[in-house]
């Protein structure tokens, strides 16, 4: 009986052990396909596109030996296993992304069908994906029938300096009969100004500010959109509507400093392009364009601006006018207008749109008839308005990111952005209205002229951004850093608007590169910005300067000589090469090498031994408090992380001579560097934190120094009151630097702060974002009315990059080589936080580090993805005391000891979750 019993045990767990085995060496799965950074893009104009998957799989060690793609052009023949468009056949590769098509010429205006199959490290076969798709964009200029359209509203001569020129926006459409069955219906559109496009009475798609702003001299995005199933047999109506924007509206802070314009800086009148191509059943195709044909009127929108606000006019509204059966007979006929210079392209980064939803937590009445919203978070975006009231009324919208002691909102900051919105009810029962060519960077609407007293459900907060930030999570145990996480996150969101500008909300919203720079690593763990900074990247490309800088801010839509700067300009190298590190992408490096070349060459003709001098309009370390670092040193500095990044990126891209040619010049930067200023007893001659920051992190040190001068900057920090001296550029390197160095307690220290200037100091004073300056605001309003009305905004992301310690060391999930295939975990241990929990969502798949303190002890758990290898290194003092789970690290055959010390040891380990307890070493 009892030898029964035993066996039926022992039969149970050879069972159970055999299952558990397979589920291990389940076949892999490939998910998660996209194409060009995008899943299931439309009307794309890049040619030899490129994929990528994520891959599932149970157990430790997982990888993919190979895949296959196939490609299709039609969904039947891809289920059918046919790639007649390609079929890559079995190839042995461990890639998952950046993996370039290689199939026939891609045809224009076409869909095309794919899926992958991969195999594991013991050759398992997976089932195929679920297929994704893509279709081709119109790739010849021959392909465009359209003609730019607008309806003439005439010109305001008027003195634009002095009173706003605020155009009406114009609207058109145009009727059509569909008499045969359609097999396929797409709509290409564009404008030079903003759009949006409507389809028998709907908006087509869900992007804002469509078609993005670019150098429009040097190319206009264009959108794609499948109206298949919108287009009705019989009739039809398709319209647009149009407005200024940034082609011909106020733009940045032009008006401000009284620039030779204001206003129109790509052209006066915006136009819109676009056709529809219409495939049959039976064969046929049809292609309606935009031409005289078309009607135009104005209408409700009787002022539409990015910064200056709209104003609608329900009373105005033509009703019906883009449904089939308008009668359109006493509109207008358009003015057509000639194509512009740039090239016609799709637009290669993610639109902007509705992110989020937000309801108002509280309203006030700081005046009687004045009510203010309070939406609970400073974001982008605009306000819905719901209102029902007698024909006529009139209801203004304003918007402040900050509230004055009387409960009134802040707008002085907003300097000459008008930043309000007007509605005019029609007076027809319940009216609900968004604008649609404007946005505010706000917190509270204050509200005016509302008949009656508004329910808070009156306004909601519509948010909108190019960007999702959904790529990271983290946490720990000081619940002011776990803020301040969410506010850097809400900030990133506010101003990845197409382009990465520096704040949303006053006369300025430019896409400034010195912010974009310090803060790309961070960007990149919060959100996949990989499309978006593709397109930034192109922007960026369009402005360099001509004589080989690259400029304050891209788009450059200015005619201001010398608008260049030390540590803005040097974006040009510092965000590709991030797209390398971050996203494996060196199509982009390719794409930015001849102008890098340039720029190295306009800072070599600069520099005098080696030096590179401050130069352009130097801002030096913008926004610094307390210290003053000299805009020679920054200039001289970035010029060595210049040569040292474009060493790396030459070698990544097999450009051997010039990877050699740029470690010298590297080498002789930091010899001329460290002679002109770092002292022989490890200080800089200027000695604040920013000197020791830059250098020490950029490697221009001499190394027998560089101990030293990380002890100088340790010790400033502690006779500071472990508080920042720093701005835009010093802040992020004080803690990289210092991480860098093994100042582990010190970084937490300044992390944790909450006196000013900290980023503490903002939370404590309850902010939902991050600020420009490190004192935007104080309780004491009179300390701060005179910053107020200046320059001080509220949503500036520069700060925010933190982030990227946060991750890099908190947590300690970074790249080997270029896109986390060879991943490193090495957080940043310290008794200063009792856990640290991070994950990122790398394009490998996700990466997860988290540490605790079990009294003395620490618990490490990690998670790598599959086909992914990390060394993980683990601060302890002897490998043999480690464990991982319950068991000894030798005694677990997944795990390698790769190197150990006194200090610390690195461990070798493969996808997979893994956990390590541990006596910590410091
Ligand atoms: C912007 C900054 C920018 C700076 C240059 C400011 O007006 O808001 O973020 O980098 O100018 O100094």
């Amino acid at each position: 009986m009892k030898s029964k019993l035993i066996l039926a045990v022992i039969g149970f767990f050879a069972i159970y052990f055999s299952f558990a085995q397979s589920l291990d060496h389940a076949p892999l799965k490939a998910h998660h396909l996209r194409t060009e950074y995008l899943t299931n893009p439309k009307g794309i104009t890049v040619t030899n596109p490129r994929f990528s998957w994520l891959i599932e799989g149970n157990g430790r060690n997982r990888s993919q030996l190979a895949y296959q793609i196939l490609v299709s052009s039609s969904k039947k023949k891809l289920e059918e296993d046919q790639g007649n468009i390609w079929d890559s056949g079995k190839v042995s590769s461990h890639d998952t992304n950046q993996v370039v098509f290689a199939g026939d010429d891609l045809i224009s205006n076409t869909d095309y069908f794919w899926k992958v199959k991969i195999w594991d490290e013991s050759n398992q076969e997976s089932e195929w994906s679920e297929p994704a798709h893509w279709s081709m964009g119109l790739l010849n200029f021959s392909d465009w029938h359209g003609q730019f359209i607008s309806h003439d509203v005439g010109y305001d001569t008027t003195d634009k300096y002095d009173s706003l020129y605020l155009p009406p926006a114009r609207y058109l459409r145009k009727s059509f009969q569909i008499t045969k069955k359609v097999k396929r219906a797409t709509v290409y559109s564009t404008a030079l100004g903003l759009y949006e496009l409507r389809l028998n009475g709907e908006k087509v798609g869900d992007d804002y500010f469509a078609p993005g702003w670019t150098d429009y001299n040097e190319r206009l995005y264009y959108q794609t959109h499948d109206i298949t199933n919108s287009i009705k047999q019989g009739d039809n109506a398709i319209g647009a509507v149009i407005a200024d924007g940034w082609y011909a509206g106020y733009l940045g802070y032009a008006l401000l400093v009284r620039l030779d314009k204001v206003r129109e800086f790509y052209g006066v009148n915006p136009s819109f392009m676009g056709q529809l191509h219409i495939q049959y059943e039976d064969g046929t195709e049809e292609v309606l364009a935009t031409d005289s044909t078309w009607k135009s009127n104005e209408g409700p929108i009787r002022e539409a601006d990015i910064l200056m606000g709209e104003k609608y006019d329900a009373r105005l509204e033509h009703s019906g006018w883009d449904t089939p059966g308008y009668d359109d007979q006493d509109w207008k006929t358009p003015k057509v207008y000639t194509y512009p210079d740039g090239k016609l392209e799709a637009h290669p980064g993610s639109l902007i749109k509705n992110i989020e939803r937000l309801k108002p937590v509280k309203m006030t009445e700081p005046e009687p008839g004045t009510y203010v919203f309070d939406l609970g978070k400073n974001f982008a975006g605009i306000a819905e308005l719901k209102v029902e009231g007698p024909a006529g009324t009139e209801v203004r919208l304003r918007f402040g990111e900050i509230l004055k002691r009387d409960g009134n909102i802040q707008t002085e900051n907003l300097r000459l952005a008008r930043a309000t919105d007007t509605y005019i009810l029609k007076g027809e029962g319940v009216e609900v209205w968004q604008p649609k060519f404007t946005y505010h960077g706000f917190q509270y609407v204050e509200v005016t002229g509302y008949p009656g007293k508004p329910s808070l459900d009156a306004i909601t907060g519509i948010v909108l951004s190019s960007i999702k930030t959904d790529a990271s999570a983290f946490k720990t145990s000081n619940e002011m850093n776990n803020t301040l996480y969410e506010n850097i996150k809400t900030t990133q969101a506010a101003n990845f608007f197409d382009i990465p500008t520096d704040c949303p909300q006053r006369d300025e919203r430019l896409g400034w590169t010195g912010d974009a720079q310090t803060y790309m690593r961070s960007a990149t763990y919060n959100a996949d910005v990989s499309a978006f900074m593709t397109k930034f990247l192109v922007d960026l490309d369009d402005a360099q300067r001509w004589y080989g800088a690259y400029p304050n801010f891209a788009p450059f839509p200015y005619s201001r000589p010398n608008q260049y700067s030390p540590a803005w300009m040097d974006a040009g190298i510092i965000i590709p090469y991030n797209m390398y590190k971050v996203y494996n992408d060196k199509r982009i490096l390719e794409f930015m090498y001849k102008g890098m070349e340039k720029f190295m060459e306009f800072q070599a003709d600069a520099s005098t031994d080696f030096i590179r001098p401050g130069g352009g309009n130097n801002w030096g370390d913008w926004l610094a408090v307390d210290e003053e670092t000299s805009k020679g040193y920054i200039g001289a500095s970035f010029y060595g992380y210049d040569a040292k990044l474009m060493a790396e990126i030459a070698e990544v891209l097999g450009r051997t001579q010039d990877a050699q040619k740029y470690r010298t010049l590297f080498d002789n930067i930091k010899k001329a560097f460290s002679e002109k200023y770092i002292l022989p007893n490890g200080r800089t001659t200027e000695d604040t934190q920013t000197t020791y920051a830059l250098a020490l992190y950029f490697d221009l040190f001499p190394e027998n120094l560089a101990e030293k001068g990380a002890a100088r900057l340790a010790e400033k920090i502690e006779k500071n009151n472990f508080k920042f001296s720093t701005g835009f550029l010093g802040t992020k390197h004080v803690m990289l630097a210092l991480s860098k160095y093994g100042y582990h307690d010190l970084t937490y220290k300044l992390f944790k702060q909450t006196e000013y200037p900290s980023w503490g100091y903002s939370v404590e004073n309850g902010s939902t974002s991050i600020w420009e300056r490190w004192n935007s605001y104080t309780k004491n309003d009179a300390e701060n009315s005179d910053l107020n009305a200046k320059m001080n905004s509220f949503s500036h992301y520069a700060f925010g990059s933190v982030a990227e310690w946060m991750f890099l060391h908190a947590a300690g999930i970074d790249t080997e080589d270029g896109g986390y295939r060879n991943i490193r975990i090495k957080p940043v241990i310290s008794k200063q936080v009792d856990f640290i929990n991070g994950s990122y969502k790398s394009i490998n798949g996700t990466i997860a580090s988290s540490w605790k303190w079990q009294g003395n002890k620490v618990l490490m758990t990690v998670k790598i993805p599959v086909n992914t290898k990390a060394k993980v290194h683990i601060p302890i003092e002897k490998v043999s005391d480690l464990r991982e789970g319950n068991k000894k690290i030798a005694k677990v055959p997944s795990i390698k000891v790769v190197a150990s010390t006194e200090k610390e040891a690195v461990l070798e380990i493969g996808s997979g979750t893994y956990s390590f307890s541990f006596t910590y070493a410091p």
